[in-house]
């Protein structure tokens, strides 16, 4: 079956590059006489064709996508509610139960004669996309997140611009701590990987790095405060990753899970900026980067790889294949089955040189 019409849309929390990705697949669509369109909030527009003027469904033209490169969100909108596989229905007598909705997805596509998804998103995304796959939708995963927790592929788009805002946040923070003598705890988004915390935390020149991937003793984080306060620094910078843990604890959470929905994360920072301060004595201060760090234009490293992922999508459609996502791969582009990203999450590796390399530089891991 030739292509026609296409559809893409964005899921999960936004990420700095989506636009650029819906650029791309538009332009590469438009460019081989294709339709574009772009379904509305997730699969919003799907389940709720009412609530748009559209019908859920926005034409995608050469003029809609113009000069959207580098705007950070997404022009489709997105939703982290109402994950098709497990929807919330919630019954007469006040309880919830969750349905698999995917088989309306596929009724849609039928019914719009949209003969093929590009589905931009993370793990939950992705994993979506997958079924739909295996439901005999053709659909070609993008891989988003600033979390960089997705598998087999070098980095997600988002990522990068996350990680240069954190930096340029923990410079700032250097010469407030320093001017005060105090001690910073600086909580960083990246669900139960450590990457934005680590990476940002290296290139920030943080003193304690504490990882989901490594589970903490607080004593010894302590131990290095009163280390650099003895050496006459006076002055720490802690970043803690929001799915940080000490040894034998548990997650900090401030929403626990509902219907199709993960569980929110926060909350560690403040925990470990007031056991840090009872220890150490030390006037402390806790920042919480949070939706900071995934708002806003994308870097041009970010820019790019959606660009990129976003056309790569589209040859991938026109070389007729199916239930793969773009991945980066140095120099080029490669695709992968999204069974092996799906469910999947990619933690960092302990032994990474990025680690390393703070081990060498004296940064402190709390293990
Ligand atoms: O996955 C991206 C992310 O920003 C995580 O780092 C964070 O835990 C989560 O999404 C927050 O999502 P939201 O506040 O949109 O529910």
């Amino acid at each position: 079956m030739s292509i026609r019409r296409i559809a893409i849309n964005t899921g999960g929390g936004d990420a700095p590059g989506l636009n650029a990705v819906i650029r791309a697949c538009t332009l590469a669509a438009i460019n081989r006489g294709w339709e574009c369109y772009g379904l509305r909030d997730g699969f919003n527009g799907v389940f709720f064709p009412e609530r748009y003027e559209d019908g859920g469904l926005m034409r995608l033209t050469r003029d809609r996508v113009r000069g959207i490169a580098h705007l950070g969100g997404t022009m489709l909108g997105t939703t982290n509610k109402g994950n098709p596989l497990s929807f919330p229905l919630h019954l007469p007598d006040g309880t919830t139960k969750e349905i698999d909705r995917s088989g309306e997805i596929v009724e849609f596509f039928a019914k719009k004669h949209l003969d093929a998804l590009i589905s931009i998103g993370g793990d939950g995304s992705l994993t979506i996309a997958h079924a739909l796959g295996k439901l005999g939708l053709k659909v070609i995963g993008v891989p988003k997140t600033i979390d960089n927790d997705l598998d087999k592929t070098f980095t997600t788009f988002g990522f990068d611009t996350a990680v240069s805002f954190a930096t340029e946040c923990l410079d700032r923070l250097h010469t407030t701590a320093e001017s005060h003598q105090r001690l910073i705890v600086v909580e960083m988004m990246g669900r139960y990987a450590g990457w934005i915390a680590l990476h940002s935390g290296i290139a920030g020149g943080a003193h304690a790095i504490l990882l989901p991937e490594i589970p903490f003793d607080l004593d010894k984080v302590a131990e290095k405060i009163r280390q650099r306060d003895e050496y006459g620094r006076g002055y720490s910078l802690v970043v803690v990753a929001e799915g940080a843990r000490v040894i034998d604890g548990q997650h900090a959470v401030l929403a626990q899970a509902e219907a199709g929905q993960a569980e929110r994360l926060g909350g560690i920072g403040e925990l470990v900026s007031r056991a840090l301060s009872a220890k150490t004595g030390k006037e402390a201060r806790t920042v919480v980067l949070g939706h900071l760090v995934r708002g806003g234009s994308p870097t041009s490293f970010d820019r790019l790889a959606a660009l990129r992922f976003g056309a790569a999508a589209v040859r991938a459609l026109e070389e007729g294949m199916t239930d793969v996502m773009v991945s980066l791969a140095h120099p080029n582009v490669q695709y992968v089955p999204l069974e092996q990203v799906a469910g999947r999450m990619k933690a960092v590796p302990l032994e990474c040189d990025t680690i390393a390399t703070g081990r060498d530089i004296g940064v402190c891991f709390g293990d």
